[in-house]
């Protein structure tokens, strides 16, 4: 057992003795006065605190931002931080010299979180991006590799950070201008000199850091009170917020299994710990729409630490990934060291928070299967804002057609009900039809009829049944092809 947490900050070896659930912000703030690196929100929404954090991938490092106030300093390490004074070497690092020349700041309070996110970006455009593909993960390549950088790139690498003054056009601009960068950090090799230990300990704060699932489970077993933490996002917020403590954490960020993406004939299938950025990358082929879903889940900070485990394990009732993965036919693999069980996404959760997970129990993966031929689907996030907003209703629909008739469908939505749910009778009202008008306005009538969702000040209940039932219309014109992309959906 360790008492103290190694990384690279900057790219110098740091060991920090410190109790492992304390914010990266605050420790940066406080102990190495690294205060360029701001504090806003404190809950992951505005960016002011983005950091780069470095994983070794291939012959290369890593680097992705990622929001160091919900970030606990167990969470780092084994890893690299690099900071907005680690970015600057003798010269102003490109990033930071294209924002000064192009006007891009005025206050200047988001600018360091600005810079951290659009390095994040151009690192992944220059060839030590390739660390990713190198390490084989084949839905992580999409990451790497990044060789031209759209406005469409800038603008998801920006949509974590708030600006209130500058307004974003010179901040895009001076993002344009950014070639290949790299960024200061130790070489792959080094990494080698903080492997990750499997416990660290410090002021009555433990964080355990298993490697195969058979250690979580086992851990699982002897500590059922013990947090589980997949990357943090959901947790972290009560963290920096509510300051909460976390006397005991299962991290599960580097089991084997459940970081692994498998592919086989049918199925694609996700272990519990990949990141939301990694899924992205793995399912754009396969069903684009879910992919539009999650560059519209929080921001690439958020997506790059949250996984897939947590959004299913939080069971939130509008969290993004279910009514997508319920309508996809996902199945659910539940770990514990009496074996392993597997259900259908929809039947994992029970109520509000409620779900069919044992107190000895992992989530282990997440499987669904890859596109039926003559298969329509379609996910739409109705929020407030565009990006880095949470939902007011997700609605999922998939139907799958043969000889003009559909044979199956599945419908789901989040934020209609106390848990994710399947529209059964409005599934009913599309089977057997011709996908016209007349069956799509009985699946609509069907799902007002089943919902009675809560009004609350994201959208009221009446709002909420006419949207759901709205984008059933919505679904029938798009694969009509009689609609255009906007913006908001
Ligand atoms: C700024 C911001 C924006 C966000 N935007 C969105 C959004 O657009 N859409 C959306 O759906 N969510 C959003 N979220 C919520 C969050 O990012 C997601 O729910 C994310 O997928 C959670 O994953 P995590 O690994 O970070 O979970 P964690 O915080 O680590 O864990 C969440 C819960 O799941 C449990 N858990 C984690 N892994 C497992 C496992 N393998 N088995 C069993 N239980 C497990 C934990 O014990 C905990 O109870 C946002 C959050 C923030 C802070
Ligand atoms: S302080 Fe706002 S995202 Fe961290
Ligand atoms: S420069 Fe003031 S908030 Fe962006």
């Amino acid at each position: 057992m360790s008492q103290t947490i190694r990384f690279f900050l900057n790219g110098k070896k740091q060991e920090a003795s410190v109790r492992p659930d304390t914010t990266v912000l605050d420790w940066l703030r406080s102990v190495p006065r690294l205060t360029g690196t701001k504090e806003g929100c404190a809950e992951g929404d505005c960016g002011a605190c983005s950091v780069l954090i470095g994983d070794p991938a291939g012959d290369a490092v890593h680097y992705q931002a990622a929001n160091s106030c919900i970030l606990a300093m167990g969470q780092i390490d084994g890893r690299a931080v690099v900071t907005v004074e680690g970015l600057k070497t003798e010269q102003l690092h490109p990033v930071q010299a294209a924002m000064a020349e192009n006007g891009s700041s005025q206050c200047g309070f988001c600018t360091p979180g600005i810079v951290i996110s659009l390095a994040g970006l151009a690192a992944q455009r220059s060839p030590a991006g390739a660390g990713l593909a190198a390490q084989g993960n084949a839905a992580a390549t999409g990451l790497a590799h990044k060789t031209e950088v759209t406005d469409s790139d800038i603008h998801d690498a920006l949509a974590g950070n708030l600006c209130r003054c500058t307004g974003y056009r010179p901040i895009v601009e001076a993002a344009r201008k950014v070639g290949n960068v790299t960024i200061a950090g130790p070489h792959v090799a080094a990494f080698a000199k903080i492997e990750p230990r499997t416990t660290i300990s410090a002021a009555g704060s433990t964080f355990h850091q298993p490697q195969s699932l058979n250690d979580v489970l086992q851990l699982r077993k002897e500590k059922p009170d013990a947090i589980l933490l997949g990357g943090g996002t959901d947790l972290g917020v009560a963290l920096a917020d509510y300051h909460t403590d976390w006397n005991e954490v299962i991290s599960l960020a580097r089991v084997r299994e459940l970081r692994a993406i498998r592919e086989t004939e049918n199925h694609l299938s996700f272990g519990a710990a990949v990141t939301w950025e990694e899924i992205l990358a793995g399912i754009i082929e396969y069903y684009p729409s879910f992919a539009t879903l999650i560059r519209r889940f929080g921001s690439t900070q958020i997506r790059s630490m949250g996984t897939i485990g947590g959004n299913i394990g939080t069971a939130s009732p509008i969290g993004d990934g279910p009514p997508a993965l319920i309508a996809l036919g996902a199945e659910i693999e539940l770990a514990s060291l009496s074996g392993h069980r597997f259900l259908a996404l929809e039947d994992f959760f029970l109520d509000y928070r409620k779900t069919e997970l044992r107190a000895d129990e992992v989530i282990a993966s997440v499987s669904i299967p890859k596109p039926a031929e003559d298969q329509e689907f379609r996910v739409y996030k109705i929020s407030k804002r565009y990006d880095q907003d949470i939902s007011t209703v997700c609605a999922a629909f998939s139907v799958v057609r043969e000889e003009g008739q559909v044979r199956s469908a599945r419908i789901a939505f989040g934020g209609m009900a106390a848990t994710p749910q399947r529209a059964p009778k409005a599934e009913q009202a599309l089977v057997g039809s011709t996908f016209d008008h007349r069956a799509v306005e009985a699946c609509a009538r069907a799902i007002t009829a089943q919902f009675k969702p809560l009004s609350d000040w994201r959208g009221s209940a009446e709002y909420r049944l006419q949207v759901a039932a709205n984008l059933a219309e919505r679904f029938w014109r798009d694969v009509a092809g009689e609609t255009v992309e906007v913006m908001a959906l």
